[in-house]
């Protein structure tokens, strides 16, 4: 008798006829989950029916195919057009994931406000909310006119006859783990249904070029299948993330065929939906305690992005036989390493001190670059002296104490010298490397070989 289902990984995809504990492609554990087989059925399909015909494609050389640049059209905010290569590729499948609740709808919600106001058609699909609760969210974020269309359903071959009836240029899919086919029988979200719906999602786009915004929600302990088993399919993936109780939000590209993953967008939640930041450093900034103790300023990337967060320590003595240590915002690990250099190093004796160290503002960051702004925080409060505030630190430390070169030194001394900071703190190698005159008489350079030079800036 034929085997009917199939064992597939929620991660990756993968499919297997029996069960196993870890997946052999993507080498995650216990992601295997059992649904009806079916999935190889369709290739056996278009395989048999490709040997009947007799001219075969022909290919194509690069210096003949058109290199026209494409066509891009504006979302409406510089931040997305950013993470997306500089606007929307007409005809791209594009999926924005996210966890649930972080404002992907609302973010969806606003570029088809946005590209209505243009003129552009756009059909927005929901499985999840009501018509009225759609009506309550546009309306907290303000008028919208245009043909601007919505739809509450989840059958898929339905919304295909509606798109193609309708043509809108764009249509946005809320959210893909609500869809289903009818002719695959698992539930919806599963990994064949999201697949295949997928699939169906991207012969619509790439067949009629319509532009298919694709909303996936990604939960740790993954019931639901994971958009990782689309970002293959897709275009563009952009991550949406942030903390929750932070009201800003981070929109990452993780791969984009039509430009590069290196950039970042920030939005900011507020009560009339988001907001661009455009300059996130002073966001991060904003609130920013005068003469503490405690604080440094630090320059980190977020891709081709400097941003100024601010570090803060608060080393107090000890009451306990083994000493605290947290570490918010950034590496715990790291933060441990650079207190064992300041000890072994400096002979600073912070095994007798709780340390509790903060990122400002609810970043996570883990950059090396931030090391050198971590041990000046931790050294500023350990001896109560407050490091002067229009001062910015970089550098990466090494296990002997040494400050080692980060990348993108430029970067980062311009988004300081933009931001009024006077003086910056870096690696001696990096100062090196730099044109001085650029900023001769706009901010004061000082490099630093080691941490006890750092130190002694202070
Ligand atoms: P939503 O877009 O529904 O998240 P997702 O689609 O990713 O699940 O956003 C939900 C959160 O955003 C919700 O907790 C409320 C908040 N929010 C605001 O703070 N201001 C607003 O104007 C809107 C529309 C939502
Ligand atoms: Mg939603």
């Amino acid at each position: 008798m034929a085997k009917t289902t199939s064992f597939f990984c929620r991660e990756c995809g993968f499919e297997s006829a029996k069960w196993m504990g870890q997946c052999p492609a993507c080498r995650e554990w216990n992601t295997f989950v059992e649904e009806p087989a079916g999935g190889n059925t369709r290739t056996q399909h278009t395989a048999g029916s490709r040997s009947g015909r007799t001219a075969g494609p022909v290919p194509s050389r690069l210096s003949e195919i058109s290199a026209s640049k494409e066509e891009r059209i504006s979302t409406g905010y510089r931040e997305l057009d950013r993470v997306l290569g500089g606007g929307i590729v007409p005809g791209s499948l594009i999926l924005v994931g996210g966890d649930p609740g972080i404002g992907k709808s609302t973010l969806l919600l606003q570029v088809c406000r946005s590209l209505s106001a243009q003129g552009k058609k756009i059909l927005y699909i929901s499985g999840e909310e009501s018509l009225r609760q759609i009506r309550m969210r546009a309306d907290r974020i303000g008028q919208m006119g245009g043909e601007l269309l919505f739809l509450c359903e989840t059958c898929l071959d339905v919304i295909r006859d509606v798109i193609l009836e309708q043509k809108p240029e764009t249509v946005i899919i809320d959210s893909i783990q609500t869809m289903y086919r009818e002719e695959v029988s698992s539930a919806p979200g599963s990994v064949s249904q999201v697949r295949e719906c997928t699939n169906l999602l991207m012969q619509i786009a790439k067949g009629e070029g319509i532009t298919v915004f694709i909303v996936g929600h990604v939960t740790k302990e993954g019931v639901v299948a994971g958009p990782r088993v689309l970002e293959h399919m897709v275009d563009t993936v952009l991550y949406f993330e942030g903390d929750r109780h932070a009201s800003y939000r981070i929109l990452r590209g993780v791969k984009n065929r039509f430009g590069s993953t290196n950039e970042i967008g920030v939005f900011e939640m507020r009560q009339q939906g988001l907001a661009e930041v455009e300059n996130p450093s002073e966001f991060m900034l904003n609130g920013r305690p005068r003469d503490a103790s405690g604080a440094v300023v630090a320059c980190a990337m977020e891709g081709t992005r400097p941003i100024l967060l601010e570090v803060q320590a608060l080393v107090t003595q000890s009451n306990l036989g083994i000493p605290r240590r947290t570490a918010a915002g950034t590496d715990y690990n790291r933060v441990n390493l650079l207190m064992a250099v300041l000890e072994k190093r400096c002979r600073l004796e912070m095994g007798r001190y709780d340390a509790y160290v903060n990122i400002a503002g609810g970043m996570k960051m883990n950059e090396p670059a931030l090391d050198l702004s971590i041990v000046l925080a931790l050294v500023s409060s350990l001896k109560d002296l407050p490091v002067d505030e229009k001062t910015v630190v970089f550098g990466e430390v090494g296990l002997s104490g040494e400050v080692r070169a980060v990348s993108m030194a430029e970067q980062r001394v311009s988004e300081a010298m933009k931001l009024g900071f006077e003086c910056c703190v870096l690696p001696k190698i990096c100062l090196d490397k730099l044109e001085k005159k650029v900023y001769e008489g706009k901010i004061r350079l000082i490099g630093v070989q080691n941490v006890r030079d750092a130190i002694g800036i202070l």
